[in-house]
Protein backbone atom coordinates (compact mmCIF):
# COMPACT_ATOMS: atom_id res chain seq x y z
CA UNK A 1 0.00 0.00 0.00
CA UNK A 2 1.47 3.27 -0.66
CA UNK A 3 0.93 6.23 1.42
CA UNK A 4 -1.64 8.80 1.02
CA UNK A 5 -0.08 11.93 -0.38
CA UNK A 6 -1.83 15.10 1.60
CA UNK A 7 0.71 17.10 1.37
CA UNK A 8 1.54 19.72 -1.48
CA UNK A 9 4.67 22.19 -2.21
CA UNK A 10 3.66 25.28 -4.43
CA UNK A 11 7.37 26.91 -5.50
CA UNK A 12 6.15 30.33 -5.86
CA UNK A 13 9.23 32.26 -5.10
CA UNK A 14 10.35 33.18 -8.74
CA UNK A 15 10.68 36.78 -10.37
CA UNK A 16 7.90 36.44 -13.13
CA UNK A 17 10.64 38.30 -15.33
CA UNK A 18 8.91 37.16 -18.29
CA UNK A 19 5.79 39.01 -17.08
CA UNK A 20 7.80 42.52 -16.43
CA UNK A 21 6.54 45.24 -15.54
CA UNK A 22 3.27 43.23 -14.40
CA UNK A 23 5.42 41.43 -12.03
CA UNK A 24 7.24 44.58 -10.86
CA UNK A 25 4.94 45.12 -8.06
CA UNK A 26 2.22 41.60 -8.47
CA UNK A 27 3.39 37.91 -7.74
CA UNK A 28 3.26 36.57 -11.06
CA UNK A 29 0.94 33.47 -9.09
CA UNK A 30 -1.76 36.43 -8.93
CA UNK A 31 -2.06 37.05 -12.50
CA UNK A 32 -5.51 36.64 -13.40
CA UNK A 33 -6.85 33.63 -15.97
CA UNK A 34 -10.25 34.62 -17.04
CA UNK A 35 -11.16 35.97 -12.94
CA UNK A 36 -9.11 33.73 -10.64
CA UNK A 37 -5.72 34.17 -10.34
CA UNK A 38 -3.13 31.22 -11.66
CA UNK A 39 -2.51 30.33 -7.88
CA UNK A 40 -6.04 29.78 -7.60
CA UNK A 41 -6.27 27.17 -10.15
CA UNK A 42 -3.66 24.83 -8.78
CA UNK A 43 -4.60 24.95 -5.39
CA UNK A 44 -8.34 23.76 -6.60
CA UNK A 45 -6.61 21.36 -8.41
CA UNK A 46 -5.09 19.67 -5.19
CA UNK A 47 -7.95 20.38 -3.16
CA UNK A 48 -9.83 17.82 -5.86
CA UNK A 49 -6.52 15.15 -5.64
CA UNK A 50 -7.12 15.19 -1.29
CA UNK A 51 -4.17 17.49 -0.19
CA UNK A 52 -5.04 19.07 3.04
CA UNK A 53 -1.36 20.83 3.46
CA UNK A 54 -0.49 23.19 1.64
CA UNK A 55 3.43 24.66 1.40
CA UNK A 56 4.24 27.72 -0.62
CA UNK A 57 7.75 28.11 -0.82
CA UNK A 58 7.59 32.31 -1.23
CA UNK A 59 10.39 34.94 -1.54
CA UNK A 60 10.42 38.57 -0.96
CA UNK A 61 7.77 40.62 -2.87
CA UNK A 62 5.12 37.89 -2.33
CA UNK A 63 2.76 39.39 -0.02
CA UNK A 64 -0.24 40.03 -2.00
CA UNK A 65 -0.03 36.06 -3.01
CA UNK A 66 -0.31 35.23 1.02
CA UNK A 67 -3.40 38.08 1.73
CA UNK A 68 -4.85 36.25 -0.97
CA UNK A 69 -5.80 33.37 1.33
CA UNK A 70 -6.91 35.57 4.18
CA UNK A 71 -10.59 35.47 5.26
CA UNK A 72 -11.74 39.16 4.24
CA UNK A 73 -13.89 39.67 6.60
CA UNK A 74 -15.08 43.73 6.02
CA UNK A 75 -16.30 42.59 2.44
CA UNK A 76 -17.83 39.06 3.34
CA UNK A 77 -19.50 41.18 6.01
CA UNK A 78 -20.93 43.30 2.76
CA UNK A 79 -21.68 40.83 0.91
CA UNK A 80 -24.09 38.60 3.36
CA UNK A 81 -25.73 41.85 4.72
CA UNK A 82 -26.36 42.62 0.63
CA UNK A 83 -28.03 38.88 0.13
CA UNK A 84 -24.74 38.18 -2.46
CA UNK A 85 -24.26 34.35 -1.42
CA UNK A 86 -23.18 33.42 -4.73
CA UNK A 87 -20.23 35.60 -4.51
CA UNK A 88 -19.47 34.54 -0.90
CA UNK A 89 -19.49 31.03 -2.22
CA UNK A 90 -17.18 31.78 -4.85
CA UNK A 91 -14.91 33.89 -2.09
CA UNK A 92 -15.14 30.40 0.45
CA UNK A 93 -12.70 28.39 -2.02
CA UNK A 94 -9.78 31.47 -1.57
CA UNK A 95 -10.26 30.22 2.41
CA UNK A 96 -7.77 27.97 3.76
CA UNK A 97 -8.57 25.97 7.11
CA UNK A 98 -6.47 27.28 9.93
CA UNK A 99 -3.37 25.79 10.19
CA UNK A 100 -3.45 24.08 6.40
CA UNK A 101 -1.17 26.67 5.00
CA UNK A 102 2.22 27.47 5.64
CA UNK A 103 4.66 29.65 3.73
CA UNK A 104 8.65 29.10 3.72
CA UNK A 105 10.73 31.89 2.81
CA UNK A 106 13.63 30.76 -0.32
CA UNK A 107 16.12 33.01 0.84
CA UNK A 108 18.39 32.79 -2.52
CA UNK A 109 17.21 31.76 -6.08
CA UNK A 110 18.89 28.64 -6.16
CA UNK A 111 16.89 26.66 -8.75
CA UNK A 112 13.58 24.74 -8.18
CA UNK A 113 15.50 21.86 -6.41
CA UNK A 114 16.55 24.10 -4.05
CA UNK A 115 13.05 25.83 -3.46
CA UNK A 116 11.25 22.38 -2.98
CA UNK A 117 13.91 21.21 -0.15
CA UNK A 118 13.23 24.55 1.48
CA UNK A 119 10.09 22.62 2.24
CA UNK A 120 11.64 19.68 3.96
CA UNK A 121 11.28 20.01 7.59
CA UNK A 122 7.40 20.32 6.63
CA UNK A 123 7.12 17.34 4.83
CA UNK A 124 9.49 15.01 6.71
CA UNK A 125 9.23 11.37 5.65
CA UNK A 126 6.13 11.35 3.39
CA UNK A 127 5.27 11.33 -0.13
CA UNK A 128 4.57 14.74 -1.27
CA UNK A 129 3.23 16.32 -4.06
CA UNK A 130 4.48 19.29 -6.36
CA UNK A 131 2.79 21.79 -8.36
CA UNK A 132 4.19 24.39 -10.53
CA UNK A 133 1.93 27.27 -11.27
CA UNK A 134 2.71 28.41 -14.58
CA UNK A 135 1.66 24.72 -16.15
CA UNK A 136 -2.31 25.10 -15.94
CA UNK A 137 -3.85 21.92 -16.94
CA UNK A 138 -7.21 21.60 -18.28
CA UNK A 139 -8.06 18.36 -17.33
CA UNK A 140 -11.44 15.69 -16.17
CA UNK A 141 -9.99 14.51 -13.66
CA UNK A 142 -7.71 17.01 -12.92
CA UNK A 143 -4.31 16.17 -13.46
CA UNK A 144 -2.90 16.06 -9.62
CA UNK A 145 -5.99 13.41 -9.06
CA UNK A 146 -5.11 10.91 -12.16
CA UNK A 147 -1.18 10.84 -10.79
CA UNK A 148 -2.64 10.22 -6.85
CA UNK A 149 -5.03 7.27 -8.81
CA UNK A 150 -1.59 6.20 -10.82
CA UNK A 151 0.47 6.30 -8.20
CA UNK A 152 -1.47 4.21 -6.05
CA UNK A 153 -0.93 1.85 -8.28
CA UNK A 154 2.92 2.10 -8.72
CA UNK A 155 4.29 3.70 -6.09
CA UNK A 156 7.48 5.41 -6.38
CA UNK A 157 7.99 9.13 -7.63
CA UNK A 158 5.86 10.41 -10.80
CA UNK A 159 5.76 13.26 -12.71
CA UNK A 160 3.52 14.01 -15.10
CA UNK A 161 4.35 13.91 -19.06
CA UNK A 162 3.41 14.91 -22.53
CA UNK A 163 4.98 14.88 -25.85
CA UNK A 164 6.98 18.07 -27.35
CA UNK A 165 8.48 18.58 -30.64
CA UNK A 166 12.41 17.71 -30.36
CA UNK A 167 13.38 21.06 -30.62
CA UNK A 168 11.41 22.12 -27.21
CA UNK A 169 13.36 19.38 -25.60
CA UNK A 170 15.52 21.77 -23.56
CA UNK A 171 12.90 23.98 -22.50
CA UNK A 172 12.09 20.57 -20.40
CA UNK A 173 13.07 18.01 -18.02
CA UNK A 174 12.99 15.42 -20.55
CA UNK A 175 12.47 11.45 -19.34
CA UNK A 176 14.56 8.32 -20.63
CA UNK A 177 12.23 5.97 -21.21
CA UNK A 178 12.57 2.15 -20.10
CA UNK A 179 9.58 0.90 -20.78
CA UNK A 180 6.57 2.17 -22.29
CA UNK A 181 3.04 1.07 -20.75
CA UNK A 182 0.98 3.43 -22.45
CA UNK A 183 -0.30 5.99 -20.53
CA UNK A 184 2.32 5.05 -17.62
CA UNK A 185 5.82 5.25 -18.48
CA UNK A 186 8.71 3.51 -16.13
CA UNK A 187 11.67 5.57 -16.59
CA UNK A 188 15.23 4.88 -16.24
CA UNK A 189 17.02 8.79 -16.38
CA UNK A 190 15.65 12.43 -16.61
CA UNK A 191 17.83 14.96 -18.24
CA UNK A 192 17.07 18.75 -17.52
CA UNK A 193 17.06 20.84 -20.20
CA UNK A 194 19.40 18.53 -22.69
CA UNK A 195 21.00 21.42 -25.11
CA UNK A 196 21.24 18.11 -27.87
CA UNK A 197 20.66 14.62 -28.25
CA UNK A 198 17.18 14.79 -26.14
CA UNK A 199 16.60 10.71 -25.16
CA UNK A 200 12.94 11.19 -25.75
CA UNK A 201 10.12 13.61 -26.43
CA UNK A 202 8.59 13.10 -22.92
CA UNK A 203 8.51 16.04 -21.07
CA UNK A 204 8.40 16.78 -17.96
CA UNK A 205 5.01 18.85 -16.67
CA UNK A 206 5.17 20.38 -13.69
CA UNK A 207 2.99 18.34 -11.66
CA UNK A 208 5.57 15.68 -9.30
CA UNK A 209 4.05 12.90 -6.46
CA UNK A 210 7.14 12.48 -5.19
CA UNK A 211 8.80 9.38 -2.63
CA UNK A 212 10.60 11.71 1.01
CA UNK A 213 14.28 10.47 -0.60
CA UNK A 214 14.35 12.76 -3.04
CA UNK A 215 14.18 15.01 -0.25
CA UNK A 216 17.62 13.41 1.04
CA UNK A 217 18.86 13.31 -2.35
CA UNK A 218 18.06 17.51 -2.09
CA UNK A 219 20.56 17.59 0.85
CA UNK A 220 23.58 17.14 -1.17
CA UNK A 221 22.35 20.81 -2.97
CA UNK A 222 24.06 19.27 -6.25
CA UNK A 223 24.01 22.28 -9.06
CA UNK A 224 22.72 20.97 -12.18
CA UNK A 225 21.76 22.81 -15.40
CA UNK A 226 22.10 26.53 -15.53
CA UNK A 227 24.69 26.46 -12.45
CA UNK A 228 20.78 25.46 -10.25
CA UNK A 229 19.85 22.89 -7.89
CA UNK A 230 17.58 20.82 -10.24
CA UNK A 231 14.69 18.72 -8.63
CA UNK A 232 15.34 16.60 -12.06
CA UNK A 233 18.25 15.62 -10.96
CA UNK A 234 17.37 14.81 -7.18
CA UNK A 235 14.51 12.54 -8.95
CA UNK A 236 17.21 11.01 -11.23
CA UNK A 237 18.76 10.23 -8.17
CA UNK A 238 15.96 7.89 -7.45
CA UNK A 239 17.11 5.72 -10.62
CA UNK A 240 20.37 5.35 -9.71
CA UNK A 241 19.81 4.02 -6.05
CA UNK A 242 17.31 1.65 -7.26
CA UNK A 243 14.13 3.23 -6.59
CA UNK A 244 11.42 3.43 -8.70
CA UNK A 245 9.89 6.72 -11.28
CA UNK A 246 7.51 6.78 -13.44
CA UNK A 247 5.65 9.36 -15.94
CA UNK A 248 2.43 9.82 -16.44
CA UNK A 249 0.72 10.79 -20.05
CA UNK A 250 -2.03 12.81 -18.49
CA UNK A 251 -5.24 12.83 -20.29
CA UNK A 252 -5.47 17.31 -20.84
CA UNK A 253 -4.45 20.17 -22.15
CA UNK A 254 -1.58 21.85 -20.36
CA UNK A 255 -0.66 26.07 -20.74
CA UNK A 256 2.61 27.10 -20.53
CA UNK A 257 1.53 30.70 -18.20
CA UNK A 258 4.96 31.32 -17.64
CA UNK A 259 4.86 32.55 -21.25
CA UNK A 260 2.91 35.46 -22.80
CA UNK A 261 1.40 33.61 -25.42
CA UNK A 262 0.74 30.49 -23.47
CA UNK A 263 -0.72 32.35 -21.38
CA UNK A 264 -2.97 33.80 -23.71
CA UNK A 265 -4.00 30.56 -25.25
CA UNK A 266 -5.15 30.18 -21.88
CA UNK A 267 -7.10 33.39 -21.32
CA UNK A 268 -8.88 31.50 -24.66
CA UNK A 269 -9.23 28.19 -23.57
CA UNK A 270 -10.52 28.75 -20.07
CA UNK A 271 -12.78 31.91 -21.08
CA UNK A 272 -14.32 29.23 -23.69
CA UNK A 273 -14.59 26.82 -21.12
CA UNK A 274 -17.09 29.23 -19.09
CA UNK A 275 -20.71 28.98 -19.86
CA UNK A 276 -21.48 32.69 -18.69
CA UNK A 277 -18.90 33.50 -21.38
CA UNK A 278 -18.60 31.30 -24.01
CA UNK A 279 -21.13 32.63 -26.38
CA UNK A 280 -20.48 36.41 -26.77
CA UNK A 281 -16.64 35.45 -26.60
CA UNK A 282 -16.93 32.69 -29.53
CA UNK A 283 -18.80 35.24 -31.65
CA UNK A 284 -15.77 37.86 -31.05
CA UNK A 285 -13.28 35.61 -31.74
CA UNK A 286 -15.17 34.04 -34.95
CA UNK A 287 -15.24 38.23 -35.96
CA UNK A 288 -11.90 38.49 -35.15
CA UNK A 289 -10.46 35.51 -37.52
CA UNK A 290 -12.87 36.79 -40.48
CA UNK A 291 -11.36 40.17 -39.88
CA UNK A 292 -8.04 38.98 -40.34
CA UNK A 293 -8.36 36.70 -42.54
CA UNK A 294 -10.33 39.50 -45.24
CA UNK A 295 -7.38 41.67 -44.38
CA UNK A 296 -4.62 38.65 -46.08
C1 LIG B 1 10.78 23.42 -14.66
C2 LIG B 1 11.54 22.10 -14.48
C3 LIG B 1 11.52 21.32 -15.80
C4 LIG B 1 10.09 21.11 -16.26
C5 LIG B 1 9.36 22.46 -16.37
C6 LIG B 1 7.89 22.24 -16.66
O1 LIG B 1 11.51 24.24 -15.54
O2 LIG B 1 12.87 22.37 -14.08
O3 LIG B 1 12.13 20.06 -15.60
O4 LIG B 1 10.09 20.45 -17.50
O5 LIG B 1 9.47 23.21 -15.14
O6 LIG B 1 7.21 23.45 -16.84
P1 LIG B 1 11.25 25.82 -15.71
O7 LIG B 1 10.16 25.96 -16.73
O8 LIG B 1 10.84 26.34 -14.37
O9 LIG B 1 12.54 26.39 -16.19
Amino acid sequence: MTRKVTKAIFPVAGLGTRFLPATKSIPKEIMTLVDRPLIQYAIDEARAAGIKEFIFVTSRGKGALEDYFDHAHELENTLRKSGKDDLLELLRHTNMESGAIAYIRQHKAMGLGHAVWCARRLVADEPFAVLLTDDVIQGEPPCLQQMIEAHAETGGSMVATMEVPTDKTSSYGVLDVAEDMGAIVRVRGLVEKPKQNPPSNLAVIGRYILAPTVMENLNKLKQGAGGEIQLTDAIADEIDAGRAVYGLRFRGQRFDCGSKAGFLQATVAFGLAREELRAEFLDYLQDVLAMSKAAE
